[in-house]
């Protein structure tokens, strides 16, 4: 018999995520808050779907969800309809939202005393990483119960590690936006420069992601970027989201993250001009629109 999973939350993310489950072999139930969305991936894949997290969660051996942030989590794991009401004794939760490392060792202190386990299983790889199957995902908790579910978090994975106990993937997931940021801004002024100073800047990307200045960033995002087109990706509100959490656990741990704090707050000038839902690249379009005069 096929293992019995859950997926909870079929946004961008989870949506192909549950379906790559699916197409793996494992009988799959699914549970959306707008059900319209359960209704259309079960016309697209083999599974059922469920009304509430709990009746998803009622048989599965593992319970998997990606939703918003902390509070949407909590509201689809706790509570009389949560998935831990649902769940029973030796399953697991994976979590794959981007949220706090507090939200994580919270709700692995609930399912600990439910026997439930729990991995906090933050993704990296974007739409397209979730729809070829391709994420990496950076996982918290105990050892065992990372083994018991490494080979459904495959089905979608290019990369799966346990970096320490709960708490850790979340950490580890911080690290991947702080180090993003910077980068994202110094690509964007760049670009911005070389398209100022009369360049080619396509080319000028084209010869130097061949040396030193090379980034993910910049060999997927500069064609995008010199073109002035945001309407796809990764959300500039997810990452303010993301980025706020690593400045509050940056705050707690005594440590400064002065770019990131700079950055974060460009995101907010993007957000002033519309682009909550524009992609991180459009930090370039803030230095377009400003209409600041330099010397010079
Ligand atoms: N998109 C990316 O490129 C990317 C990359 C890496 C990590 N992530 C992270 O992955 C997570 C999901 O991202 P996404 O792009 O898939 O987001 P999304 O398309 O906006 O989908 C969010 C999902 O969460 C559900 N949800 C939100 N609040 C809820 C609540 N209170 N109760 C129940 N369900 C709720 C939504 O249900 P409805 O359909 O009813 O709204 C939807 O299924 C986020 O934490 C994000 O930061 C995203």
């Amino acid at each position: 018999m096929s293992k019995k999973v859950a997926f909870l939350g079929l946004g961008v993310m989870g949506f192909p995520m549950a379906g790559h489950l699916a197409n793996d072999g494992y009988d799959v139930t699914v549970y959306n808050r707008t059900a319209a969305k359960s209704q259309a991936w079960a016309e697209k894949y083999k599974g059922k779907t469920a009304a509430t997290p709990r009746e998803a969660a009622l048989e599965a051996e593992i319970v998997m969800a990606c939703v918003g942030n902390d509070d949407d989590l909590r509201s689809v794991v706790l509570g009389d309809d949560g998935a831990f009401s649902g769940m029973g004794g030796g399953t697991v939760f994976v979590d794959h939202t981007t949220a706090s490392a507090d939200v994580a060792r919270e709700l692995a202190a609930a399912g600990e005393g439910l026997g439930i386990g729990f991995i906090d299983a933050p993704v990296s790889g974007g739409q397209a990483g979730a729809e070829n199957g391709i994420l990496t995902v950076m996982c918290g908790g105990d050892a065992a119960t990372f083994d018991s579910v490494k080979g459904a978090i495959d089905s979608y994975a290019r990369a799966v590690a346990l970096l320490g106990p709960v708490g850790a993937g979340q950490l580890t997931k911080m690290v991947n936006q702080i180090c993003i940021a910077g980068v994202v801004q110094g690509l964007s002024e760049g670009l911005h420069f070389a398209q100022k100073a009369g360049l080619d800047a396509k080319q000028v990307a084209e010869v130097i992601s061949k040396g030193a200045a090379q980034s993910w960033q910049m060999e997927n995002r500069f064609d995008t970027m010199v073109d002035d087109k945001f309407e796809f990706g990764f959300a500039v509100d997810w990452m303010r989201k993301d980025l706020g959490i690593a400045l509050v656990e940056a705050d707690r741990l005594g440590t400064s993250l002065p770019v990131t704090a700079l950055v974060d707050q460009f995101y907010g000038d993007v957000q002033v001009l519309g682009g909550g839902r524009w992609d991180t690249s459009s930090l370039i379009r803030r230095l377009r629109q400003l209409g600041l005069k330099y010397k010079g």
